[in-house]
C-alpha cells in the first residue's frame, strides 16, 4: 500500500484483541521510529516495550488515576465516559522516552530546548505509520503523570508517550478533518 493511503487509513484505536504482537513487528516499528529526523541528529529517543501484564495493570491504574484527576480539574463530562479498559487488553505498549539533554541549537534560542520533544513526536508518528503497514492498530497515549511512569519503568529520561499497539477489535471510523481551505494559504 502506498504511503498516502497508509497515512489516511491510520486511526486511533481504543479497543484491541489480545493477540500478541511479534517482536519482529515491534522492531519494525522501532526501526521506523529511529529513522525520524532529529535536531543535530541528536536522536533523543529510547523505547521501553511492555508486554508484561503486571506492568500493564500498573499503567492502567495510573491512567485511571490521571483521568479522574483531569475530570475533577476540568469538569469535562466526556472524561467520565472515557473507558480505559483497552489498556488491559492491548497486547503491547511502547513507551517513547525523550532525553532533554539531546536538543539542538534551540538550546540557545527563546523558549529554550524543545526540539528533542519534536523529534520524539516525529519518531512516534513513524511508529504509528509502520504499524499501519503491518496491519496493526495504534494509539498515541499520554494520559499519565510522567514522573510516575518514569519511576514505574525505571528510566532516567522523560516518557513522552506510550504507544498502544495490537489488532483492532473493531474498525475505527475516521474523525472529520478541516478542509485544506481552512488550514492553508499560499504566499506567492
Ligand atoms: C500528543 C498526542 C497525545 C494524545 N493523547 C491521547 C490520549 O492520552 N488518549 C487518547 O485516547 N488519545 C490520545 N491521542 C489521540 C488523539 O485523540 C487522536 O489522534 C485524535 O482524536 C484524532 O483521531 P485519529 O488519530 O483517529 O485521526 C493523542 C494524540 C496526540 C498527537
Amino acid at each position: 500500500m502506498d504511503l498516502l493511503t497508509i497515512i489516511k487509513e491510520r486511526r486511533s484505536c481504543r479497543s484491541y484483541l489480545s493477540d500478541p504482537v511479534s517482536d519482529a513487528d515491534i522492531e519494525t516499528m522501532i526501526s521506523a521510529a529511529i529513522n525520524a529526523p532529529s535536531p543535530l541528529d541528536s536522536q533523543p529517543w529510547s523505547f521501553v516495550v511492555v508486554t508484561q501484564n503486571e506492568t500493564k495493570e500498573k499503567i492502567y491504574a495510573e491512567a485511571l488515576r490521571c483521568r479522574n484527576f483531569l475530570l475533577e480539574k476540568s469538569g469535562w463530562k466526556w472524561l467520565g465516559k472515557y473507558d480505559l479498559e483497552f489498556l488491559k487488553s492491548v497486547p503491547a505498549m511502547i513507551a517513547v522516552v525523550g532525553d532533554p539533554k539531546k536538543s539542538g541549537a534551540d538550546v540557545f534560542m527563546e523558549g529554550g530546548p524543545g526540539a528533542w520533544r519534536e523529534a520524539c513526536a516525529a519518531a512516534v508518528q513513524n511508529m504509528l505509520l509502520a504499524a499501519q503497514t503491518l496491519g496493526l492498530s495504534t494509539l498515541w497515549f499520554t494520559m499519565f503523570d510522567k514522573g510516575i511512569i518514569k519511576g514505574m519503568l525505571g528510566i532516567e529520561a522523560i516518557p513522552l508517550a506510550i504507544v498502544m499497539v495490537g489488532k483492532a477489535a473493531a474498525p475505527v471510523a475516521a474523525t472529520p478533518r478541516k478542509g485544506l481551505g481552512d488550514v492553508m494559504r499560499y504566499i506567492r
